[in-house]
C-alpha cells in the first residue's frame, strides 16, 4: 500500500522550477518522477500550478509541492499503488476542478507517475513492462533538429522540423542514422554561415527566414549523410499554428505574409508537394479552428499524417470531438496536458478504437526522467517525439529505449521492426 507521498521543487531543462514526487510504499519501495513543462501550451491544457510573486520569476512550485505533502499524501495513505485508476481518481476528486487548477496538474501528475514507478519497482519490473505487458513494439522516433517558432529566436514561424528513420533494422539502427544526419546537418549549416547553437529541444536554431530554407537544409543533410529523403529518412513538421494565428482577423501571419485559412492550407499543400519527404504535419491550423482542421485533414490527410496537439491537448473530451468531426488522424499525447497516467492511457485507447495513430511526446521543458519513453513503449505508441540527438534530457529518452531493445532481444528472439511509419 501507499504509505506516504512527498514532493519537492527541482529544476527542468530550462532552469525553471518543476515538481518531483516520491511515492513511498509501506514496505519501503520508493517510486520517483519529475514533471515536464511546455512553452507553446494549448489553451485547454490542465493547469500547471505556479506560485507567482517574485521568487524564481514567479515560477516556483512550492504550492503544488505543499499539496502533495499535505492533502494528497493524506488521501492516498493506505491506497493500493497497483490500482492506478483509483489513485488518479482520488486525486481528481480531491482537486474537484475540470482542469486540475486547485491542486495543480504538476502536483497530480508527479504523484500519478511516481505511483506507477513504485508499483513497477515493487514487482521488480521495468516500467514499460509493468504498464504494457510483453507484447510490445518499439516506437518510430521523431527528432526535432531545427527549432523555430516559440522555441527559437529566429524568423522561422514553423516551430519544429523533425527527421525520422523510415528504413531501419532496429531502433538502434534508426538512432544511428538520425545521429549521422544530425551531425551532417551541423556541417551543412556551418558551411552556409549559420550559427549552430541549439534550442530548447536540442535542434539547431539557425537564423533563417523561411520554412523552405529549413526543409532545404534537411534535404541537403540527409543526402550528404548518404540517405535518400523520403525513403531512408522522413521529415515531419510541427507548425504550432496557434502561435501565428491572428484571432482578430482570423488569418495566419506567417513569415512575413498574411494567409486566410484556405490560403494557408494551400501553402502547406504546396510545401508537401514540393518536398514529398514531409510525411507528418502537426497543428497546421489554430487550436480553436475545428472546421479548418477538418478541411486540412480532407485535403492533406491522404498524403501526410495530420497530428492534433493544441487542438485536443490529450483530453478525451476534445479527442472525441476530433474523432467525430474527422479533425486530424493522429493524436499527440502528452501526460502533463491532461495530468494523470490513467487519463493519458484512456486518450491512447480512444485513438486505437477509432483508428487514429498516436505520437507520444516530451515537452520543450524536460527533466532527466525517462517516463515518457517507457510509456511510449508500454502503450505501443507507434511514434515518439523526444527531441534531437543533443541535450541529455532528450537523448536519455532514446538511450532508455536502446536499453529496452536490448532487454527485449534477450526475451523475444524475433522482434518485429516496422520499416515505415504506418503503424497501427
Ligand atoms: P511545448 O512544444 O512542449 O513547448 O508545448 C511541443 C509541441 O508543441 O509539440
Ligand atoms: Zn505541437
Amino acid at each position: 500500500y501507499i504509505d506516504r507521498v512527498k514532493g519537492r521543487e527541482v529544476f527542468d531543462s530550462r532552469g525553471n522550477p518543476t515538481v518531483e514526487a516520491d511515492v513511498i510504499l509501506t514496505d519501503g519501495t520508493l517510486g520517483r518522477a519529475e514533471v515536464p513543462s511546455g512553452a507553446s501550451t494549448g489553451e485547454n491544457e490542465a493547469i500547471e500550478l505556479r506560485d507567482g510573486g517574485k521568487r524564481l520569476m514567479g515560477k516556483g512550485v512550492t504550492k503544488a509541492v505543499a499539496h502533495i505533502n499535505n492533502e494528497i499524501s493524506t488521501a492516498l495513505h493506505g491506497v493500493s499503488p497497483f490500482d492506478q485508476r483509483q489513485v488518479d481518481q482520488i486525486m481528481i476528486e480531491l482537486d474537484g476542478t475540470p482542469n486540475k487548477a486547485k491542486l495543480g496538474a504538476n502536483a497530480i501528475l508527479g504523484v500519478s507517475m511516481a505511483t506507477a514507478r513504485a508499483a513497477a519497482d515493487y514487482f521488480n519490473e521495468p516500467l514499460y513492462r509493468y504498464l504494457g505487458g510483453v507484447d510490445l513494439e518499439l516506437p518510430q522516433s521523431f527528432h526535432n533538429v531545427i527549432n523555430g517558432g516559440e522555441h527559437a529566436d529566429n524568423d522561422i514561424d514553423a516551430q519544429e522540423f523533425m527527421i525520422t528513420p523510415l528504413k531501419k533494422t532496429s531502433f538502434r539502427d534508426g538512432i544511428n542514422k538520425i545521429a549521422d544526419v544530425y551531425h551532417t546537418l551541423k556541417k551543412v549549416l556551418e558551411a552556409e554561415g549559420f550559427e549552430t547553437g541549439v534550442g530548447d529541444e536540442g535542434g539547431f536554431a539557425p537564423n533563417m527566414k523561411h520554412t523552405e530554407e529549413a526543409v532545404e537544409a534537411l534535404y541537403k543533410a540527409i543526402k550528404q549523410a548518404g540517405y535518400e529523403p523520403g525513403v531512408d529518412i522522413g521529415i515531419a513538421m510541427d507548425f504550432a499554428a496557434s502561435a501565428f494565428f491572428d484571432k482578430e482577423s482570423g488569418n495566419y501571419n506567417f513569415e512575413g505574409k498574411t494567409y486566410t485559412p484556405a490560403q494557408f492550407i494551400d501553402y502547406v499543400s504546396d510545401l508537401i508537394d514540393k518536398y514529398p519527404a514531409i510525411m507528418s504535419v502537426e497543428d497546421p491550423m489554430d487550436e480553436n479552428s475545428w472546421d479548418d482542421f477538418v478541411t486540412a485533414t480532407k485535403r492533406l490527410g491522404d498524403k501526410v499524417q495530420i497530428v492534433d496537439d493544441d487542438l485536443i491537448v490529450t483530453n478525451p473530451k476534445f479527442i472525441r470531438k476530433a474523432i467525430k468531426l474527422g479533425a486530424g488522424n493522429t493524436l499527440l499525447i502528452k501526460l502533463n496536458q491532461i495530468g494523470t497516467v490513467s487519463e493519458t492511457l484512456e486518450a491512447v485507447r480512444l485513438a486505437r478504437k477509432n483508428n487514429f495513430k498516436t505520437m507520444i511526446s516530451h515537452r520543450s521543458g524536460e527533466t532527466g526522467d525517462t517516463f515518457v519513453a517507457d510509456f511510449a513503449v508500454a502503450v505501443n505508441g507507434g511514434e515518439l517525439k523526444a527531441g534531437a540527438m543533443a541535450r541529455s534530457e532528450r537523448v536519455e529518452k532514446y538511450n532508455d529505449i536502446l536499453r529496452i531493445e536490448e532487454a527485449m532481444h534477450d526475451l523475444t528472439p524475433v522482434a518485429h521492426y516496422p520499416n515505415d511509419v504506418d503503424l497501427d
